[in-house]
This record gives C-alpha cells, structure tokens and sequence, in this order.
C-alpha cells in the first residue's frame, strides 16, 4: 500500500553503536591473543560475514590475509536445511597447512557450517585454528562447537541486518534486527 511502508522487522536487537563497540573490542581481543604468531589467515564465511569480517579485520592492527569460503544451508528459508554444501578446496588446503587459522562466521546456530568447515580445515594441518562468530543463537545447537571470539548472544529468532539476509534481502540494514514473522515462510 503506497504511503504506509512498515519495517520489515519487529524491533532492533543490536544498534549501529552496540555492532561497532563490539567489532571494536573483538578486534582487541583477536590482535591480543595472536601478538607473538605470524600473519593470519581468515576464512571468511560469505555472504552473512562479509560486512562482519570486513569492519573486523580493518580495525585490527595484527597482519591478516583474508579468504573468503561460500557456503549456503538455509536455500532461502528461515530454518537450517542442515545441509552444509561446503568443501574446501585443495589449494586452500595447501595454503591452510602450517598457519594459524581464524575462521569469521556471522552466526553460530546448529553449529553444522562451522563445525564441518572446522573438522576440514583441521585435516590441513594449520599451527592453530580459532573461531570468531557475531551472533550465538540461543537454540540447542546440532554440532556443539568452542568459539573463542563470540560477539552476542541472540535469542532464537531469525535475524536481518549487518549483513544477515532473509532471501539476499535487508543486508544493508545498519543494525540487527528480528525479521517480521509474517515475512517469513519457514
Ligand atoms: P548453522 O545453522 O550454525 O550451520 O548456520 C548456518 C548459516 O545460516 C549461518 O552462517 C548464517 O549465514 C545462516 N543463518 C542462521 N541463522 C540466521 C538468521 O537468523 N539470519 C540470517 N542468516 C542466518
Ligand atoms: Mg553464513
């Protein structure tokens, strides 16, 4: 209906300001804790992590060598398929052997994606392998995983924004938000 645009959320969980304290400190702790390695190598989860990851690695100091890995297991839906159609491939793995890995992912819900990619890349033999993840959702997850670097914990809802689409939509929100329930087919 012309004139009465509703959001196409139902409230904001995580502002502009919370996102960026947050990338900030992230980004702190992630320099700290690799002071004395080599330069990084990050995997990247596209597309949900791509805007996460980049505001992520610019504001870090510690040298990074970013990759970016597609992956894909809601096939536009709102609930996980459990199908994680990711392989990663063998001159990533070559590249993979003997660094130290930090994989980027936007949202840790089942656990399926970053579980496989980790089990993967731990078959390439990196010096070490560490996960950052904004969003924890709040759900019994399948593949229970460590993340060391976690930015906040979401209740069990599907979430927009920062990069987070519903159907390669509302990306370019600037915050994170709950999707209209009424948008959502399951
Ligand atoms: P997994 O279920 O932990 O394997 O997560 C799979 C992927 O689903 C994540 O990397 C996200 O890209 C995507 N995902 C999970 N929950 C949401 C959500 O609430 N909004 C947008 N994408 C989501
Ligand atoms: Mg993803």
């Amino acid at each position: 209906m012309a004139g009465t645009m509703q959001p196409v959320y139902e409230r904001i969980l995580m502002d502009a300001a919370q996102i960026a304290a947050v990338v900030d400190s992230l980004a702190e702790r992630i320099d700290r804790s690799y002071a004395a390695c080599e330069p990084l190598l990050a995997l990247v989860v596209l597309e949900g992590a791509r805007r996460f990851a980049d505001d992520l690695l610019s504001r870090m100091q510690h040298p990074v060598e970013p990759v970016f890995i597609s992956t894909s297991s809601y096939h536009g839906g709102t609930h996980s398929a459990g199908i994680v159609k990711i392989v990663i491939p063998p001159a990533l793995g070559k590249a993979i052997g003997g660094r130290h890995i930090l994989l980027i992912d936007d949202i840790y819900d089942t656990g399926l994606t970053l579980s496989s990619l980790a089990e993967q890349i731990k078959q390439f033999a990196p010096a070490s392998l560490k996960t950052c993840v904004l969003l924890e959702k709040k759900t019994p997850h399948k593949k229970p995983l460590r993340v060391d670097f976690l930015g906040f914990t979401v209740e069990d809802t599907f979430v927009v924004g920062y990069g987070l689409d519903y159907r390669n939509q509302y990306r370019d929100l600037p915050f994170i938000a709950a999707l209209r329930k009424d948008l959502t087919t399951g």
